[in-house]
């Protein structure tokens, strides 16, 4: 993919599989604006970004502030102007039963996830280019398969998949393209860290998916650049998953295997 010149903003794009965007994006020539809430991740991922040839910038900012957000996109634009790309991924996650789960807990990542995604993208919104700008958001399964352990999370992804598609109707007439993509089990992630902690739940994960095996950042990488593409240029509104068929019926295998740990 080409993506020469083009400017990207990837929140929350300092690790996992945000940050295996961010790398793609560089690849792909653009120049990638990367933000997380602690300065040495954000330092060591510019870094990383750089040392692959790649122009990079980053903020360290918490997606629950929109006065953040608004700073780090209007410092981007007027470093390179108009923002092509925004990917909004910042997220958190821990498993916890409901009755265990403090309503701090819940509206935490409420906050993060899904108010996050919606202050990324009204932050954005003046600075995309318009018409041509494309929008993914890092939505998960959860968003429409009830998981256990997971009360927080499913209702925070069923929101941005929400988000995602009203968006889609609102900024579709500007020439803006709204879409999300939903991650199966992928490696090198910390949401994975979190969700699968043992070698032996990590194989349960492994045996629940079709493919029989974990995605990878790079496979995240390239579905998200085929949505910014010409290619996808018909596309919005839609919620992609890419997860190696495990939403078909691996959710429900380990749904049991999560309610009797
Ligand atoms: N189980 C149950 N509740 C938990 C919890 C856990 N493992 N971890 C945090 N919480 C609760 C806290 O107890 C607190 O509620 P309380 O005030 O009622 O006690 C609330 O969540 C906020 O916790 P805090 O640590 O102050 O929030 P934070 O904003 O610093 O951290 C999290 C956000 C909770 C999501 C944290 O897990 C985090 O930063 N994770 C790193 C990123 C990540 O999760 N990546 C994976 C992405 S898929």
């Amino acid at each position: 993919m080409n993506f020469s010149n083009k400017v990207v903003f990837v929140a929350g794009g300092t690790t996992g599989i945000n940050f295996g965007i961010a790398e793609s994006f560089v690849a792909a020539g653009a120049r990638v604006a990367v933000l997380s809430r602690k300065q040495d991740k954000v330092d060591a991922a510019v870094a990383a970004l750089k040392a692959k040839g790649g122009e990079a910038i980053g903020f360290a900012a918490d997606v629950r502030s929109i006065e953040a957000l608004d700073a780090a996109m209007a410092a981007t634009a007027a470093q390179w102007g108009a923002i092509d790309v925004l990917v909004s991924g910042a997220a958190g996650n821990f498993v916890s039963e409901a009755d265990q789960l403090s309503a701090n807990g819940f509206k935490t990542v409420i906050d993060i996830d899904l108010l996050g995604c919606f202050n990324v993208m009204k932050a954005a919104f003046p600075h995309l280019k318009k018409p041509g700008a494309s929008i993914v958001n890092i939505s998960a399964p959860q968003s429409w398969l009830p998981t256990p352990m997971q009360i927080h999370v499913c209702a925070a992804k069923a929101g941005i998949d929400q988000v995602t598609r009203t968006a889609a109707m609102e900024w579709g007439p500007k020439g803006i393209r709204v879409n999300a993509i939903a991650p199966g089990p992928i490696a090198d992630t910390e949401g994975m860290k979190r969700l699968a902690p043992t070698p032996a739940a990590a194989q349960a994960w492994t045996d629940s998916v079709p493919l029989r095996r974990w995605g990878t950042r790079q496979e995240i990488a390239r579905v998200t650049q085929w949505l910014c593409s010409d290619d996808a240029s018909y596309v919005s509104g839609v919620i992609l998953p890419v997860d190696g068929g495990w939403s078909l019926g691996g959710s429900s295998a380990m749904s049991s295997a999560l309610l009797a740990s």
